[in-house]
């Protein structure tokens, strides 16, 4: 079931959201050579409490840290650690915060240092997809739309969306229906209506789309070890143009 949120629970997805942004700003400040992943969530955890607010991540399905922090090749669940970030690396962070019980979720990619070309681009086409996507949000347009939007985006830049993971529906659970790929067919899917949000997220490859999970059970890396970015929103759809709620 897709739920429409009332103007509480969209006034707790807004504070939800903004605690989460401000949180990745930060979070991005801290990015640079010699950092540890595992010194970004420490960071995060911090940040997200001072402001009010829970890790959502943490103990969700049994996850065991607060950020996602992937690395070039890793597409998503990075798990934070020992890793030290190093020149010319892409990290991409992933955060969720919970607030009065509501849920907000966001990511970007950001450069460590002097990135490669090919880097700096796959960055900015990713980011630019998800805002192709957000485009679409809006009362009449499908789901598809947003997929489609996205895909379209991506391939005509040569680059390649994941399939396996998906944006989706968020409010009182982080995860809720509908799903919301980042490839397939416009005026297909459901239907979108105002008081909806969702989260979309396109996870973009150099190379090919596929992906390999591995065996800490978490972390999705490119196939062929190709540079992966992300960048999601959550997003609130209006009567109007649709309401990043994760945006500053
Ligand atoms: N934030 C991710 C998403 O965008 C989900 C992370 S699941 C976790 O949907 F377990 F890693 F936290
Ligand atoms: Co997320
Ligand atoms: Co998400």
């Amino acid at each position: 079931m897709i739920t429409l949120k009332s103007a509480r629970e969209i006034s707790y997805m807004r504070e939800a959201g903004r605690i989460v942004a401000l949180t990745l700003q930060e979070l991005g400040k801290q990015v640079k050579a010699g950092i540890t992943t595992g010194d970004l969530d420490r960071f995060a955890v911090e940040f997200l409490r001072r402001a009010g607010a829970e890790p959502a991540f943490l103990g969700y399905q049994g996850y065991p840290a607060s950020i996602c922090a992937s690395v070039n090749e890793e597409v998503i669940h990075g798990i934070p650690g020992l890793r030290k970030l190093e020149n010319g690396d892409i990290i991409s962070i992933d955060i969720g915060s919970v607030i009065h019980g509501y849920y907000g979720d966001t990511s970007m990619t950001f450069p460590v240092g002097e990135i490669s070309d090919e880097a700096a681009r796959l960055m900015q086409v990713t980011e630019q997809s998800l805002y192709k996507g957000i485009e679409q949000a809006t009362p009449g347009h499908r789901i598809g739309d947003i997929s489609a939007a996205v895909q379209h985006y991506v391939e005509s830049h040569g680059y390649q969306v994941v399939r396996d993971f998906v944006g989706h529906g968020i409010g009182s659970h982080m995860h809720e229906e509908p799903q919301v790929p980042n490839y397939g067919k416009a005026g297909l899917g459901p239907r979108l209506q105002p008081g909806m949000v969702i989260a979309i997220e396109p996870m973009v490859n150099v190379g090919t789309y596929e992906v390999v999970v591995q065996s800490n059970g978490w972390t999705a890396v490119t196939r062929d070890q190709s540079l992966s970015a992300h960048f999601e929103h959550t997003v609130l759809i209006t009567e109007g143009t649709p309401e990043i709620l994760t945006r500053l």
